[in-house]
Protein backbone atom coordinates (compact mmCIF):
# COMPACT_ATOMS: atom_id res chain seq x y z
CA UNK A 1 0.00 0.00 0.00
CA UNK A 2 1.30 3.66 -1.09
CA UNK A 3 1.85 6.12 1.66
CA UNK A 4 -0.82 8.94 1.75
CA UNK A 5 0.72 11.89 1.31
CA UNK A 6 -0.35 15.52 2.08
CA UNK A 7 0.40 18.35 0.00
CA UNK A 8 -0.58 22.18 -0.07
CA UNK A 9 -1.99 23.74 -3.09
CA UNK A 10 -2.65 27.50 -3.47
CA UNK A 11 -6.36 27.84 -4.95
CA UNK A 12 -5.41 30.63 -6.71
CA UNK A 13 -2.97 29.43 -9.17
CA UNK A 14 -2.59 25.67 -8.53
CA UNK A 15 1.00 25.79 -7.35
CA UNK A 16 1.93 22.75 -4.78
CA UNK A 17 4.33 22.93 -2.08
CA UNK A 18 4.92 20.34 0.65
CA UNK A 19 4.21 22.80 2.83
CA UNK A 20 1.72 25.00 3.86
CA UNK A 21 3.33 28.66 2.74
CA UNK A 22 1.80 32.09 3.49
CA UNK A 23 2.26 33.52 0.33
CA UNK A 24 2.10 31.82 -2.76
CA UNK A 25 5.54 31.98 -4.48
CA UNK A 26 4.29 31.34 -7.96
CA UNK A 27 0.84 34.03 -7.95
CA UNK A 28 2.25 36.43 -5.01
CA UNK A 29 -1.34 35.17 -3.11
CA UNK A 30 -1.20 35.25 0.68
CA UNK A 31 -3.20 32.86 2.32
CA UNK A 32 -4.08 30.71 -0.19
CA UNK A 33 -2.40 27.51 0.57
CA UNK A 34 -4.96 24.26 2.12
CA UNK A 35 -4.23 21.27 2.63
CA UNK A 36 -4.94 18.11 -0.05
CA UNK A 37 -4.21 14.68 -0.23
CA UNK A 38 -1.36 14.10 -2.57
CA UNK A 39 -2.36 11.31 -5.49
CA UNK A 40 -0.71 8.12 -6.34
CA UNK A 41 -2.07 7.94 -10.51
CA UNK A 42 -0.49 9.71 -13.00
CA UNK A 43 -3.39 11.78 -14.70
CA UNK A 44 -5.27 10.28 -17.85
CA UNK A 45 -3.30 10.39 -20.93
CA UNK A 46 -5.02 11.80 -24.24
CA UNK A 47 -5.00 8.02 -26.00
CA UNK A 48 -6.47 6.58 -22.71
CA UNK A 49 -9.26 8.43 -23.13
CA UNK A 50 -9.88 8.40 -26.73
CA UNK A 51 -8.82 4.60 -26.97
CA UNK A 52 -6.53 4.98 -29.71
CA UNK A 53 -3.71 1.78 -29.39
CA UNK A 54 -1.45 3.34 -32.14
CA UNK A 55 -1.09 7.32 -31.49
CA UNK A 56 2.14 8.46 -33.51
CA UNK A 57 3.03 11.45 -35.13
CA UNK A 58 1.35 12.20 -38.45
CA UNK A 59 2.40 15.00 -41.67
CA UNK A 60 -0.13 17.43 -40.34
CA UNK A 61 -1.28 18.11 -43.85
CA UNK A 62 -2.98 14.20 -43.87
CA UNK A 63 -5.08 14.92 -40.83
CA UNK A 64 -8.50 14.96 -42.41
CA UNK A 65 -10.38 18.10 -41.47
CA UNK A 66 -14.53 18.49 -42.53
CA UNK A 67 -14.39 21.59 -43.58
CA UNK A 68 -15.99 24.46 -41.77
CA UNK A 69 -15.96 22.83 -38.64
CA UNK A 70 -18.45 25.47 -36.53
CA UNK A 71 -21.83 25.19 -35.86
CA UNK A 72 -24.32 27.75 -34.95
CA UNK A 73 -25.38 27.89 -31.44
CA UNK A 74 -28.76 29.53 -32.89
CA UNK A 75 -28.10 32.89 -30.55
CA UNK A 76 -26.37 35.16 -32.49
CA UNK A 77 -25.06 37.35 -29.74
CA UNK A 78 -23.87 34.01 -28.13
CA UNK A 79 -21.67 33.15 -31.72
CA UNK A 80 -20.21 36.52 -31.99
CA UNK A 81 -18.58 36.16 -28.62
CA UNK A 82 -17.32 32.62 -30.38
CA UNK A 83 -15.95 33.85 -33.03
CA UNK A 84 -18.79 32.99 -35.16
CA UNK A 85 -20.07 29.84 -34.35
CA UNK A 86 -18.95 26.46 -32.44
CA UNK A 87 -15.89 24.75 -32.45
CA UNK A 88 -16.25 20.92 -32.62
CA UNK A 89 -14.57 19.64 -29.95
CA UNK A 90 -14.30 22.96 -28.27
CA UNK A 91 -13.98 23.67 -24.50
CA UNK A 92 -15.84 26.75 -23.51
CA UNK A 93 -15.50 27.96 -19.91
CA UNK A 94 -18.82 30.27 -18.82
CA UNK A 95 -17.82 32.47 -15.58
CA UNK A 96 -20.17 34.64 -13.74
CA UNK A 97 -21.53 35.60 -10.71
CA UNK A 98 -24.57 33.89 -9.14
CA UNK A 99 -28.02 34.39 -10.74
CA UNK A 100 -26.42 36.23 -14.07
CA UNK A 101 -27.79 33.69 -16.43
CA UNK A 102 -25.44 31.10 -17.10
CA UNK A 103 -27.42 28.28 -16.48
CA UNK A 104 -30.25 30.04 -19.01
CA UNK A 105 -27.94 30.78 -21.68
CA UNK A 106 -26.42 27.12 -21.79
CA UNK A 107 -30.08 26.10 -21.71
CA UNK A 108 -30.97 28.30 -24.33
CA UNK A 109 -28.17 27.41 -26.77
CA UNK A 110 -29.06 23.48 -26.11
CA UNK A 111 -32.24 23.79 -27.22
CA UNK A 112 -31.51 25.82 -30.49
CA UNK A 113 -28.38 22.78 -30.80
CA UNK A 114 -31.07 20.25 -30.25
CA UNK A 115 -33.55 21.45 -32.51
CA UNK A 116 -31.10 20.98 -35.49
CA UNK A 117 -31.61 17.19 -34.91
CA UNK A 118 -28.56 17.25 -32.77
CA UNK A 119 -28.37 15.00 -29.43
CA UNK A 120 -26.99 17.59 -26.54
CA UNK A 121 -26.64 16.66 -22.57
CA UNK A 122 -26.99 18.94 -20.17
CA UNK A 123 -25.02 17.42 -16.62
CA UNK A 124 -26.37 19.56 -13.91
CA UNK A 125 -24.76 19.00 -10.66
CA UNK A 126 -27.08 21.77 -8.70
CA UNK A 127 -30.84 20.99 -9.81
CA UNK A 128 -32.68 18.17 -10.06
CA UNK A 129 -34.10 16.84 -12.86
CA UNK A 130 -37.40 18.61 -12.44
CA UNK A 131 -35.86 21.45 -11.55
CA UNK A 132 -33.84 21.71 -14.71
CA UNK A 133 -37.14 20.79 -16.89
CA UNK A 134 -39.39 23.66 -15.28
CA UNK A 135 -36.16 26.08 -15.65
CA UNK A 136 -35.89 24.91 -19.63
CA UNK A 137 -39.61 24.98 -20.09
CA UNK A 138 -39.72 28.81 -19.59
CA UNK A 139 -37.24 28.90 -22.38
CA UNK A 140 -39.39 27.45 -25.43
CA UNK A 141 -40.92 24.28 -26.80
CA UNK A 142 -38.29 21.37 -25.27
CA UNK A 143 -36.87 19.22 -28.27
CA UNK A 144 -36.42 15.42 -27.96
CA UNK A 145 -32.67 15.74 -28.64
CA UNK A 146 -32.18 17.62 -25.45
CA UNK A 147 -31.49 15.18 -22.55
CA UNK A 148 -30.53 15.91 -19.04
CA UNK A 149 -29.12 14.27 -16.22
CA UNK A 150 -28.40 15.23 -12.69
CA UNK A 151 -25.50 13.46 -11.67
CA UNK A 152 -21.52 15.04 -10.30
CA UNK A 153 -19.88 11.98 -10.63
CA UNK A 154 -17.41 12.04 -13.57
CA UNK A 155 -16.80 8.87 -14.18
CA UNK A 156 -21.05 8.28 -14.55
CA UNK A 157 -20.94 11.22 -16.67
CA UNK A 158 -17.82 10.06 -19.01
CA UNK A 159 -19.50 6.77 -19.12
CA UNK A 160 -22.95 8.44 -20.16
CA UNK A 161 -21.74 10.50 -22.45
CA UNK A 162 -19.78 7.43 -24.23
CA UNK A 163 -23.05 5.84 -24.32
CA UNK A 164 -25.25 8.82 -25.68
CA UNK A 165 -22.79 10.34 -27.79
CA UNK A 166 -23.94 13.63 -27.44
CA UNK A 167 -22.68 16.47 -30.07
CA UNK A 168 -22.54 19.29 -27.10
CA UNK A 169 -22.55 18.47 -23.61
CA UNK A 170 -22.62 21.10 -20.96
CA UNK A 171 -21.49 20.77 -17.44
CA UNK A 172 -23.08 23.15 -14.57
CA UNK A 173 -21.56 23.39 -12.66
CA UNK A 174 -17.66 22.46 -12.92
CA UNK A 175 -17.06 23.16 -9.12
CA UNK A 176 -19.81 20.47 -8.64
CA UNK A 177 -18.22 17.70 -10.34
CA UNK A 178 -15.65 15.19 -8.26
CA UNK A 179 -13.62 12.39 -9.22
CA UNK A 180 -13.41 9.26 -6.98
CA UNK A 181 -9.57 8.74 -7.51
CA UNK A 182 -8.85 11.64 -5.51
CA UNK A 183 -10.43 11.74 -1.87
CA UNK A 184 -10.38 16.02 -1.78
CA UNK A 185 -14.24 17.56 -1.80
CA UNK A 186 -15.58 18.68 -4.91
CA UNK A 187 -14.67 22.42 -5.88
CA UNK A 188 -11.10 21.68 -4.51
CA UNK A 189 -8.26 22.65 -6.65
CA UNK A 190 -7.23 19.44 -7.33
CA UNK A 191 -10.73 17.94 -8.29
CA UNK A 192 -11.45 20.86 -10.34
CA UNK A 193 -8.34 20.50 -12.62
CA UNK A 194 -8.92 16.65 -12.72
CA UNK A 195 -12.12 16.43 -13.78
CA UNK A 196 -12.18 19.39 -16.45
CA UNK A 197 -8.79 17.84 -17.29
CA UNK A 198 -10.51 14.67 -18.11
CA UNK A 199 -13.27 16.59 -19.54
CA UNK A 200 -11.44 17.97 -22.03
CA UNK A 201 -9.93 15.19 -22.71
CA UNK A 202 -12.98 13.49 -23.75
CA UNK A 203 -14.50 16.65 -25.88
CA UNK A 204 -11.16 17.01 -28.38
CA UNK A 205 -11.09 12.62 -28.58
CA UNK A 206 -15.16 12.89 -29.42
CA UNK A 207 -15.28 16.10 -30.52
CA UNK A 208 -17.86 17.31 -29.03
CA UNK A 209 -17.97 20.94 -27.94
CA UNK A 210 -18.15 21.36 -24.09
CA UNK A 211 -19.29 24.03 -21.88
CA UNK A 212 -18.02 24.18 -18.28
CA UNK A 213 -20.17 26.59 -15.88
CA UNK A 214 -18.23 28.12 -13.37
CA UNK A 215 -18.44 30.18 -10.46
CA UNK A 216 -16.84 33.14 -9.36
CA UNK A 217 -15.25 34.02 -6.50
CA UNK A 218 -15.70 37.57 -4.09
CA UNK A 219 -12.85 38.93 -6.76
CA UNK A 220 -14.72 38.17 -9.76
CA UNK A 221 -12.39 35.21 -10.46
CA UNK A 222 -13.29 31.75 -11.65
CA UNK A 223 -12.97 29.72 -8.51
CA UNK A 224 -10.85 27.31 -8.75
CA UNK A 225 -7.19 27.53 -9.62
CA UNK A 226 -6.33 29.78 -12.99
CA UNK A 227 -5.07 26.70 -14.62
CA UNK A 228 -8.91 26.12 -15.48
CA UNK A 229 -8.70 29.10 -17.73
CA UNK A 230 -5.04 27.69 -19.14
CA UNK A 231 -6.60 24.36 -20.06
CA UNK A 232 -9.47 25.87 -21.89
CA UNK A 233 -9.84 27.00 -25.14
CA UNK A 234 -12.72 29.88 -24.53
CA UNK A 235 -13.00 31.90 -21.68
CA UNK A 236 -16.34 33.68 -21.72
CA UNK A 237 -17.77 36.08 -18.51
CA UNK A 238 -20.94 36.82 -18.02
CA UNK A 239 -21.30 40.42 -16.65
CA UNK A 240 -23.89 42.63 -15.38
CA UNK A 241 -25.75 44.73 -12.84
CA UNK A 242 -28.23 43.31 -10.18
CA UNK A 243 -30.15 46.59 -10.88
CA UNK A 244 -30.63 46.07 -14.78
CA UNK A 245 -31.55 43.54 -17.00
CA UNK A 246 -29.31 44.01 -19.26
CA UNK A 247 -26.21 41.48 -19.14
CA UNK A 248 -22.37 41.49 -21.25
CA UNK A 249 -21.12 37.99 -22.44
CA UNK A 250 -17.23 39.22 -22.97
CA UNK A 251 -14.61 36.80 -24.10
CA UNK A 252 -11.63 36.77 -22.37
CA UNK A 253 -9.63 34.36 -23.78
CA UNK A 254 -10.46 32.69 -27.69
CA UNK A 255 -8.28 30.26 -29.35
CA UNK A 256 -10.81 30.46 -31.98
CA UNK A 257 -11.86 33.72 -32.54
CA UNK A 258 -11.38 37.40 -31.02
CA UNK A 259 -11.51 38.37 -27.75
CA UNK A 260 -12.86 41.56 -26.22
CA UNK A 261 -15.91 40.49 -28.44
CA UNK A 262 -18.83 41.15 -26.64
CA UNK A 263 -22.54 39.90 -26.97
CA UNK A 264 -25.26 42.11 -25.44
CA UNK A 265 -28.62 40.46 -23.93
CA UNK A 266 -31.37 41.04 -21.73
CA UNK A 267 -33.22 39.39 -19.22
CA UNK A 268 -36.55 38.83 -20.05
CA UNK A 269 -39.27 36.50 -18.91
CA UNK A 270 -38.76 33.51 -21.48
CA UNK A 271 -34.88 33.23 -21.09
CA UNK A 272 -32.25 36.15 -22.62
CA UNK A 273 -33.10 37.87 -25.47
CA UNK A 274 -30.08 39.80 -27.68
CA UNK A 275 -30.01 43.47 -27.88
CA UNK A 276 -29.13 43.62 -31.60
CA UNK A 277 -28.60 47.78 -30.83
CA UNK A 278 -26.82 48.02 -27.17
CA UNK A 279 -26.14 51.58 -28.10
CA UNK A 280 -29.62 52.44 -27.98
CA UNK A 281 -29.78 50.34 -25.05
CA UNK A 282 -27.24 52.29 -23.02
CA UNK A 283 -27.84 55.40 -24.75
CA UNK A 284 -32.00 55.48 -23.66
CA UNK A 285 -31.76 57.29 -20.38
CA UNK A 286 -29.13 59.80 -21.21
CA UNK A 287 -30.06 63.54 -19.62
CA UNK A 288 -29.67 66.25 -22.73
CA UNK A 289 -28.24 69.49 -21.94
CA UNK A 290 -26.90 67.98 -18.50
CA UNK A 291 -23.46 69.17 -18.35
CA UNK A 292 -20.72 66.62 -17.12
CA UNK A 293 -22.15 63.89 -19.59
CA UNK A 294 -20.82 63.02 -23.33
CA UNK A 295 -21.46 60.26 -25.69
CA UNK A 296 -18.26 58.01 -27.14
CA UNK A 297 -18.00 55.81 -30.06
CA UNK A 298 -16.65 52.44 -28.77
CA UNK A 299 -15.85 49.83 -29.84
CA UNK A 300 -15.92 46.35 -28.20
CA UNK A 301 -14.20 43.69 -30.63
CA UNK A 302 -15.38 44.70 -34.06
CA UNK A 303 -18.63 46.39 -32.91
CA UNK A 304 -19.18 49.90 -31.81
CA UNK A 305 -20.88 50.59 -29.14
CA UNK A 306 -21.91 54.38 -28.18
CA UNK A 307 -21.60 55.23 -24.60
CA UNK A 308 -22.25 57.99 -22.18
CA UNK A 309 -19.90 58.88 -19.75
CA UNK A 310 -20.35 61.20 -16.62
CA UNK A 311 -18.75 62.97 -14.75
CA UNK A 312 -18.68 64.63 -11.52
CA UNK A 313 -16.68 67.83 -10.31
CA UNK A 314 -17.44 69.27 -6.82
CA UNK A 315 -15.39 71.14 -4.04
CA UNK A 316 -14.04 67.97 -1.60
CA UNK A 317 -13.99 68.65 1.92
CA UNK A 318 -10.82 66.07 2.25
CA UNK A 319 -7.18 66.57 2.63
CA UNK A 320 -6.92 64.13 -0.20
CA UNK A 321 -9.59 64.43 -2.91
CA UNK A 322 -11.55 61.61 -4.02
CA UNK A 323 -11.37 60.53 -7.32
CA UNK A 324 -13.44 57.18 -7.88
CA UNK A 325 -14.07 55.82 -11.43
CA UNK A 326 -16.58 53.06 -12.74
CA UNK A 327 -16.39 50.95 -16.12
CA UNK A 328 -13.31 53.31 -17.20
CA UNK A 329 -9.71 52.94 -15.18
CA UNK A 330 -8.76 54.27 -12.78
CA UNK A 331 -5.10 55.09 -13.18
CA UNK A 332 -6.17 56.25 -16.68
CA UNK A 333 -8.87 58.80 -15.14
CA UNK A 334 -6.18 60.13 -12.80
CA UNK A 335 -3.65 60.49 -15.28
CA UNK A 336 -6.18 62.07 -17.81
CA UNK A 337 -6.73 64.81 -14.26
CA UNK A 338 -3.09 65.46 -14.33
CA UNK A 339 -3.09 66.59 -17.78
CA UNK A 340 -6.58 68.64 -17.67
CA UNK A 341 -4.43 70.36 -14.95
CA UNK A 342 -1.25 70.56 -16.57
CA UNK A 343 -1.99 71.47 -19.41
CA UNK A 344 -5.35 73.80 -19.24
CA UNK A 345 -4.79 75.03 -15.73
CA UNK A 346 -8.19 73.24 -14.32
CA UNK A 347 -7.52 74.01 -11.07
CA UNK A 348 -8.76 70.04 -9.88
CA UNK A 349 -6.68 69.50 -6.61
CA UNK A 350 -8.94 70.88 -4.49
CA UNK A 351 -12.05 68.50 -6.34
CA UNK A 352 -14.00 65.49 -5.88
CA UNK A 353 -13.94 63.78 -9.00
CA UNK A 354 -16.36 60.84 -10.37
CA UNK A 355 -16.51 59.27 -13.36
CA UNK A 356 -19.40 56.51 -14.15
CA UNK A 357 -19.68 54.96 -17.40
CA UNK A 358 -23.60 54.84 -17.61
CA UNK A 359 -25.48 51.62 -17.85
CA UNK A 360 -23.02 49.64 -15.87
CA UNK A 361 -20.67 48.69 -18.88
CA UNK A 362 -16.76 48.46 -18.47
CA UNK A 363 -14.84 50.41 -21.28
CA UNK A 364 -11.26 49.13 -21.78
CA UNK A 365 -10.64 51.29 -25.06
CA UNK A 366 -7.84 54.07 -25.31
CA UNK A 367 -10.62 55.61 -27.55
CA UNK A 368 -12.80 57.00 -24.86
CA UNK A 369 -9.87 59.09 -22.93
CA UNK A 370 -11.11 62.44 -24.91
CA UNK A 371 -14.61 61.17 -23.69
CA UNK A 372 -13.09 60.96 -20.04
CA UNK A 373 -11.85 64.70 -20.35
CA UNK A 374 -14.60 66.57 -21.53
CA UNK A 375 -16.81 65.08 -19.57
CA UNK A 376 -14.85 66.08 -16.08
CA UNK A 377 -14.08 69.59 -18.35
CA UNK A 378 -18.15 69.77 -18.45
CA UNK A 379 -18.85 69.30 -15.03
CA UNK A 380 -16.26 71.48 -14.12
CA UNK A 381 -17.48 74.55 -16.02
CA UNK A 382 -20.83 73.58 -15.82
CA UNK A 383 -21.31 73.99 -19.22
CA UNK A 384 -23.11 70.73 -21.36
CA UNK A 385 -21.71 69.45 -24.12
CA UNK A 386 -24.20 70.31 -27.50
CA UNK A 387 -26.58 67.74 -27.57
CA UNK A 388 -25.73 66.09 -30.86
CA UNK A 389 -21.74 66.03 -30.03
CA UNK A 390 -20.17 62.57 -29.46
CA UNK A 391 -16.48 62.71 -29.63
CA UNK A 392 -13.18 60.17 -29.57
CA UNK A 393 -9.45 60.15 -28.97
CA UNK A 394 -6.85 58.71 -27.27
CA UNK A 395 -5.34 61.25 -24.88
CA UNK A 396 -1.58 61.34 -24.61
CA UNK A 397 0.59 62.61 -21.49
CA UNK A 398 1.52 66.59 -23.42
CA UNK A 399 -2.28 66.92 -24.15
CA UNK A 400 -2.00 65.46 -27.41
CA UNK A 401 -4.58 64.08 -28.56
CA UNK A 402 -3.80 60.64 -30.87
CA UNK A 403 -5.52 58.76 -33.36
CA UNK A 404 -7.86 55.86 -32.95
CA UNK A 405 -9.05 52.51 -34.48
CA UNK A 406 -11.56 52.05 -37.02
CA UNK A 407 -12.51 55.72 -36.82
CA UNK A 408 -14.93 55.03 -39.95
CA UNK A 409 -17.24 52.28 -38.08
CA UNK A 410 -17.23 54.70 -35.29
CA UNK A 411 -18.58 58.07 -37.09
CA UNK A 412 -21.03 55.53 -38.91
CA UNK A 413 -22.72 54.05 -35.64
CA UNK A 414 -22.78 57.59 -34.09
CA UNK A 415 -24.21 58.89 -37.22
CA UNK A 416 -26.92 56.10 -37.18
CA UNK A 417 -28.30 57.04 -33.60
CA UNK A 418 -28.77 60.82 -34.51
CA UNK A 419 -25.52 62.40 -34.02
CA UNK A 420 -24.43 65.10 -36.14
CA UNK A 421 -21.16 66.12 -34.98
CA UNK A 422 -18.41 64.44 -33.70
CA UNK A 423 -14.78 65.10 -32.42
CA UNK A 424 -12.02 62.98 -34.23
CA UNK A 425 -8.39 62.89 -33.95
CA UNK A 426 -6.97 64.97 -36.28
CA UNK A 427 -4.35 62.06 -37.15
CA UNK A 428 -7.49 60.04 -37.94
CA UNK A 429 -9.22 62.23 -40.47
CA UNK A 430 -6.94 60.76 -43.43
CA UNK A 431 -9.21 57.27 -42.44
CA UNK A 432 -12.26 58.88 -42.76
CA UNK A 433 -13.92 57.86 -46.28
CA UNK A 434 -16.11 60.54 -47.97
CA UNK A 435 -18.24 62.99 -45.76
CA UNK A 436 -21.33 61.29 -44.89
CA UNK A 437 -24.64 62.77 -42.88
CA UNK A 438 -22.15 63.54 -39.89
CA UNK A 439 -19.97 66.73 -39.47
CA UNK A 440 -16.47 65.75 -37.70
CA UNK A 441 -13.59 68.45 -36.48
CA UNK A 442 -10.37 67.19 -36.05
CA UNK A 443 -8.84 68.07 -33.30
CA UNK A 444 -4.65 67.45 -32.28
CA UNK A 445 -4.91 69.05 -28.43
CA UNK A 446 -7.20 68.63 -25.67
CA UNK A 447 -7.25 72.59 -25.49
CA UNK A 448 -8.62 72.55 -29.28
CA UNK A 449 -11.07 69.92 -28.19
CA UNK A 450 -12.76 71.69 -25.23
CA UNK A 451 -12.68 75.11 -27.41
CA UNK A 452 -14.06 73.27 -29.87
CA UNK A 453 -16.98 71.65 -27.77
CA UNK A 454 -17.98 74.68 -26.09
CA UNK A 455 -17.23 77.04 -28.31
CA UNK A 456 -15.26 79.58 -26.22
CA UNK A 457 -11.66 80.58 -25.91
CA UNK A 458 -9.57 78.97 -23.07
CA UNK A 459 -7.68 81.27 -21.16
CA UNK A 460 -5.58 80.02 -18.38
CA UNK A 461 -6.70 82.90 -16.17
CA UNK A 462 -10.58 82.18 -16.72
CA UNK A 463 -10.48 78.51 -15.46
CA UNK A 464 -8.81 79.41 -12.71
CA UNK A 465 -11.18 81.40 -11.23
P1 LIG B 1 -29.47 31.39 -13.94
O1 LIG B 1 -29.29 31.03 -15.36
O2 LIG B 1 -30.02 30.35 -13.03
O3 LIG B 1 -28.14 31.96 -13.32
P2 LIG B 1 -26.78 31.23 -12.96
O4 LIG B 1 -26.80 29.89 -13.57
O5 LIG B 1 -25.77 32.17 -13.56
O6 LIG B 1 -26.70 31.22 -11.49
O7 LIG B 1 -30.38 32.69 -13.91
C1 LIG B 1 -31.30 32.84 -12.97
C2 LIG B 1 -31.82 34.23 -12.91
O8 LIG B 1 -32.45 34.65 -14.07
C3 LIG B 1 -32.85 34.24 -11.82
O9 LIG B 1 -32.68 35.42 -11.06
C4 LIG B 1 -34.14 34.21 -12.54
C5 LIG B 1 -33.82 34.89 -13.85
N1 LIG B 1 -34.59 34.37 -14.98
C6 LIG B 1 -35.47 35.22 -15.63
O10 LIG B 1 -35.64 36.38 -15.27
N2 LIG B 1 -36.15 34.75 -16.73
C7 LIG B 1 -36.02 33.47 -17.18
O11 LIG B 1 -36.66 33.10 -18.17
C8 LIG B 1 -35.10 32.62 -16.49
C9 LIG B 1 -34.90 31.20 -16.94
C10 LIG B 1 -34.41 33.11 -15.41
MG1 LIG C 1 -26.86 28.04 -12.53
Amino acid sequence: MSKIKTIYTCSFCGFQAPKWLGKCPDCDQWNTFYEELARSKPAASFSAITGERDNHPQPINQITVNGEDRVSAGIGELDRVLGGGLVRGAVILIGGDPGIGKSTIALQALIHLARKEQKVLYVSGEESLRQTRMRAQRLGDLPDNLFILAETSLENIIEEVKKLNPAILVIDSIQTMFTAELESAPGSVSQIRETSGKLILLAKATDMATFFIGHVTKEGAIAGPRVLEHMVDTVLYFEGDRGHSYRILRAVKNRFGSTNEIGVFEMGEAGLIEVLSPSELFLSERPEHASGSVVVPSIEGTRPILVEIQALVSPTSLALPRRTAIGVDSNRTSLLVAVLEKKLGLPLYNQDIFVNIAGGIRLNEPGVDLGIVIAIASSKLDQPVPPHTAVCGEVGLTGEVRAVSQIAVRLKEASRLGFSQCLVPKNSLKNIPAQGTIEFIGVETIQEAIEAVFNRKISNKLLKK
